[in-house]
């Protein structure tokens, strides 16, 4: 999509006065991902967030993200374009719903393992946070001697289960997005590029997953599709996640991974931010994201076990 130039100007004239860095996730349109500092997935995007010396942090991504950079940098001020950028699995896993299951099954003395897309409440209730990129690596660290709970993607769950062969008990919580993907639909777009690659988010269902040659995050989705020799590649995830592909890999066809309703999927949560309101939140410092500072303690814990075991 072409943006009028001057809106571009503003945003990284607007960034330079405010000293403030912009990080966005690989889904986010083209025009965000161009103007942006850092491009990455939630693991990627978790370290910058840590690292960064500026004074402000720009978060074009969803909710979630923007709060796991606050956690990480309570003295900083954190904006978000559109602070209703939420998520489908944040909302599948209440904090108080947690809080209950694990009051009513004390006796299990679970280890908590939640996926970064999550709220603070519930990263405050965990043991450790993981993000697809890492999943694998933080359940083979959990500790053998105590049943796992995995929050909030069961597709997720099953994927680390399949992978690890450890058990774990997963809560029922899904992306909206990735489970469109279906075995029909994949299968089609397969019949179409018979030779094609397939590589899928594994918040897909197994069904789609089965069909898939990789299973990774966005992140190693790069890495694959700039190892591979094959040039056609079926990419099933959301949509934003074709712009990063083809920027970093000129030479490959990548197709859009379809649905059964549409030729690709987008996330509508984080297609709310626009060029226009990353302007707008950098000009007017809002909306920012603040917390309770007893939650943020509470989560900033299991957000860095989560940095250190999987450096
Ligand atoms: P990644 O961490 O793989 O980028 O996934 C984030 C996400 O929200 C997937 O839907
Ligand atoms: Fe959440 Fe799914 Fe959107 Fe990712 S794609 S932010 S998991 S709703």
């Amino acid at each position: 999509m072409a943006v009028a130039l001057d809106l571009r100007d503003e945003i990284l004239e607007l960034k330079r006065a405010r000293k403030a860095v912009i990080l966005a996730h690989n889904y986010q349109t083209g025009d965000i991902q161009d103007v942006a500092d850092y491009v990455g997935d939630s693991l990627g995007l978790a370290y910058h967030a840590k690292a960064t010396d500026a004074e402000v942090i720009v978060f074009c991504g969803v909710h979630f993200m923007a709060e796991t950079a606050k956690i990480v940098n309570p003295k900083k001020i954190v904006i978000l374009p559109d602070k209703d950028a939420g998520c489908s699995l944040e909302q599948a896993c209440p904090a108080d719903q947690l809080e209950a299951y694990l009051h009513q099954h004390a006796d299990k003395n679970y280890y908590v393992i939640a996926y970064i897309n999550c709220s603070a409440g519930v990263k405050a209730l965990c043991d450790v946070i993981c993000t697809s990129g890492n999943a694998v690596k933080i359940v083979n660290l959990a500790p053998k001697d105590r049943p796992v709970l995995f929050v909030p993607d069961a597709n997720l769950g099953s994927w680390v289960m399949e992978q690890t062969g450890r058990k774990m008990d997963l809560w029922q919580g899904s992306c909206y997005v990735h489970v469109e993907f279906t075995r029909d639909s994949i299968n089609r777009i397969k019949a179409e590029y018979p030779d094609a690659l397939v590589v899928a988010h594994p918040e897909c269902t197994q069904a789609v997953r089965l069909l898939a040659d990789e299973v990774c995050s966005t992140e190693r989705m790069v890495d694959f599709c700039k190892k591979t020799e094959v040039k056609n590649i079926i990419v099933v995830t959301e949509s934003g996640m074709l712009h990063r592909l083809k920027r970093e890999c000129p030479d490959k066809n990548l197709i859009p991974g379809p649905t059964d309703r549409c030729a690709c999927a987008d996330c509508r949560y984080m297609k709310m931010n626009t060029m226009e309101k990353l302007r707008n939140c950098l000009r007017d410092l809002s909306p920012r994201v603040e917390m309770d500072e007893e939650i943020r303690r509470r989560a900033e814990t299991p957000l860095l076990r989560m940095l250190e075991q999987s450096k």
